[in-house]
């Protein structure tokens, strides 16, 4: 009974939660039980996607929207999901809010419009430029680049695996409760230096997805069971 009850202690922070990702994983923790503030620059566009989800899930949960700054603030743990080209202003507008927090970053370095072509930043990954802006003791990981938001927003099955990266041991490990709480099987796949691969891959899928008229390409971790 306690261990059902555990998740409304944590709040977690989707920064851009207004958008198609952020909105998709804000869903699937309010589900879960956390309880969720989503952030936008403008409130007053928060509190429309804050009740849009509590609707879904028919107030059964606790979502609330702010600006991306009160949600920071307010949180235990960030989530930042924003376009690349928002990244870094977004990131520097929190950094003091996320001080001796876990910030897990969703962002693909995508530069558009060529999106299906890999075209990682010279600091090597988008998850990397965030540590570099936070600091070298601030705790990021990175995970969910992978996971197309199609699905998300639905309480239906994700078949793609999500590869959590980060600069800790706990890090990785907090983030991937998170994965489990959305509902998606996560693997630690390692440093924050790794997420260069992670993030290089969702242009791989982006191109899957035009070659063979699909939406929602993912990966599978095979040979291995996460119980081990
Ligand atoms: N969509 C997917 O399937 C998917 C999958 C994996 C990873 N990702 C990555 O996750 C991140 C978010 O993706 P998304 O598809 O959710 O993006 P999105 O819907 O285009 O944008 C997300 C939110 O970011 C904020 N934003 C947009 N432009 C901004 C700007 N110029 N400056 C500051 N904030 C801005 C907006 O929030 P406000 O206007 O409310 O501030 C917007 O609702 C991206 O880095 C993307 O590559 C996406």
């Amino acid at each position: 009974m306690e261990e059902e009850k555990a998740p409304l202690l944590l709040t977690i922070a989707v920064l851009g939660g207004t958008g198609k990702e952020g909105k998709g994983l804000a869903y699937r923790w309010a589900k879960a039980g956390y309880k969720v503030l989503i952030g936008s620059r403008s409130s007053e566009k928060a509190v429309h996607a804050a009740s849009e989800i509590m609707e879904l899930l028919e107030g059964s949960s606790s979502v609330v929207g702010t600006s991306n700054l009160e949600a920071a603030e307010q949180a235990n743990i960030v989530v930042l999901s924003v376009p690349y080209a928002a990244h870094r202003d977004t990131l520097e507008s929190v950094k003091d809010a996320v001080k001796g927090k876990l910030l897990i970053d969703v962002t693909v370095p995508l530069v558009p419009p060529k999106v299906t072509k890999v075209q990682m930043p010279l600091d090597g990954s988008a998850a990397q430029e965030a540590k570099a802006i936070l600091g070298d003791d601030a705790q990021i990981a990175s995970a969910f680049q992978n996971t197309s938001h199609e699905l998300l927003l639905t309480d239906g099955e994700v078949e793609c695996d999500v590869l959590v990266t980060g600069s800790s041991k706990e890090a990785r490990t907090e983030t991937i409760k998170l994965v489990e709480a959305a509902g998606l099987t996560g693997w630690d796949a390692g440093p924050i230096e790794n997420s260069v691969v992670v993030e290089g891959l969702t242009s791989v899928l982006i191109h899957i997805n035009k070659q063979y008229g699909s939406t929602h390409a993912g990966i599978k971790i095979t040979g291995v069971s996460s119980d081990e």
